[in-house]
């Protein structure tokens, strides 16, 4: 095996969300969100689970610190849960919350653990819900007064903020399927929702900067590849619009271009927007979309493959997309795709500085008899990514950081508990955590910074 370094300075991570992991659900004066009441509602999540207790990381949260050190990890990407900060959605903050990650933040700061902090992963307070959410206006002012809450008590410690963690997942699991709540299914509901999504990331980044100098910002996408394998041209266009409403309906009025035009001309067709187009926009709003932010998440896990479907042979050429493995949630595993996706962020809107601040696999190992997890599906998942993410750099592309998806198994959201992603297995009657040999493996990646030869 080849040996791969990475840059001296690169940023080894892990991550989680608040509401995947934290459990106390309603404790010292936290406000009910509307994943509480999505999991609370029978039939929204596939094995009945909720995320009340999950890892019940906010009662065990030094374990989980002292976790990390034992793995050299030298990041932590975690959300805030908003509802934990301001109860109500706005207003009156509430100090055992702000205590909790003060707490927190220091913890990892002592174990020599950079916080990267996430302001919202999916877990809107139900009081603002209640008002509208996201597809009201309000609710964009009441995102920037929590973020300047927030960063008001943490700015002086937390050196990295990103915004929003992939506004795409809201829109259209959650305004458009609607199989993430709110579980609104319209087109036009959702083109409004990630509209003011994107508007408070961009009204949020002046406040994150005044209360945290010296701090980076960002936002998490997904970046999903398209790979179209038909050669039909009116198949075409509809990979073209799939890239469209999966990419750049955000990377593009992030980096300043508005949305796109073949988009907004599909979406009017298509009863999404008005004839006169988005009229959701007002004066201003794409200027403060695109405020200058220091570096772009992205989050991959597997491509989108356009295949022929039915009897005989793909119309395509692309073979080598026909029959990719899957990972146990069904994901097809492409680690090209995230080398595809870093170039293509790189070169079509020049972020400055990339962190893959999402990549992983789902695999269901366990411990044997002996107690110990052999994972080793998910070392050559991780393995192969990591050497996409150095060809990269290798093609000069600026990636800072790379975080593995996910630390420790947690609550899979609509899938429950039933997929495991973490680098650490837990055990969910006994909250027993055993780091898996993948665990073991990215800490001498860590310590090697970079793949060795003779390495696990
Ligand atoms: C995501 C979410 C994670 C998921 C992970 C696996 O960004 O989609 O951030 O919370 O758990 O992606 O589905």
């Amino acid at each position: 095996m080849q040996s791969l370094d990475f840059p001296e300075s690169f940023v080894w991570g892990a991550g989680t969300s608040a509401y995947q992991i934290e459990g106390a659900w309603d404790e010292d004066g936290k406000g009910e969100s509307i994943w509480d009441r999505f999991s609370h509602s029978p039939g929204t999540i596939e094995d009945s689970s909720t995320g009340d207790v999950a890892c019940d990381h906010y009662h065990r949260w030094r374990e989980d610190i002292a976790l990390m050190k034992r793995l050299g990890l030298k990041a932590y990407r975690f959300s805030i849960s908003w509802p934990r900060i301001i109860p109500a959605g706005r207003g009156k903050p509430n100090q055992a919350g702000l205590d909790f990650y003060s707490r927190l933040v220091d913890g990892l700061l002592d174990a020599g653990v950079e916080p990267f902090v996430t302001l919202y992963h999916w877990d809107l307070p139900v009081a603002l819900q209640d008002e509208g959410g996201w597809v009201v206006r309000s609710t964009t002012e009441a995102f920037v007064e929590y973020a300047d809450v927030v960063s008001r008590c943490l700015g002086d410690r937390v050196k990295n903020w990103t915004t929003h963690n992939e506004p795409w997942t809201v829109v259209f699991l959650g305004h458009q399927l609607g199989i993430h709540p709110p579980g609104v299914q319209d087109l036009s509901t959702a083109l409004k929702v990630g509209h003011h999504l994107l508007l408070s990331h961009g009204w949020a980044v002046p406040a994150l900067r005044r209360n945290s100098p010296g701090a980076e910002v960002g936002i998490v996408t997904t970046v999903v590849p398209v790979y179209d394998t038909r050669n039909k041209e009116h198949k075409r266009r509809a990979g073209v619009a799939l890239d469209g409403s999966l990419n750049r309906w955000y990377l593009d009025p992030l980096y300043g271009r508005g949305y796109p035009a073949d988009m907004v001309t599909d979406h009017i067709a298509n009863g999404g927007l008005p004839r006169e187009g988005p009229t959701f926009v007002e004066s201003g709003d794409y200027d403060a979309i695109a405020a200058p932010i220091d570096f772009l998440g992205v989050n991959y896990y597997c491509p989108a493959v356009l295949r022929d479907s039915g009897a005989g042979p793909p119309e395509g050429t692309a073979s080598h997309l026909q029959n990719l493995e899957r990972t146990d949630i069904g994901w097809d595993i492409y680690p090209d795709g995230l080398y595809d996706v870093l170039c293509r962020v790189h070169f079509e809107y020049r972020p400055g500085k990339i962190h893959v601040t999402e990549n992983g696999a789902a695999y269901s190992d366990g411990p044997g008899n002996d107690g110990h997890v052999g994972d080793e599906r998910r070392i050559k998942y991780l393995r192969q990514h990591l050497g996409a993410v150095h060809r990269a750099i290798e093609a000069g592309v600026p990636v800072a950081g790379y975080f593995a998806w996910t630390l420790m198994d947690n609550f899979e959201w609509t899938k429950g508990y039933s997929q495991r992603f973490g680098l650490v297995w837990v055990d969910f009657e006994t909250q027993e955590r055993i780091p898996k040999d993948s665990a073991l493996w990215y800490k001498q990646v860590i310590e090697g910074n970079g793949i060795t030869e003779g390495g696990v």
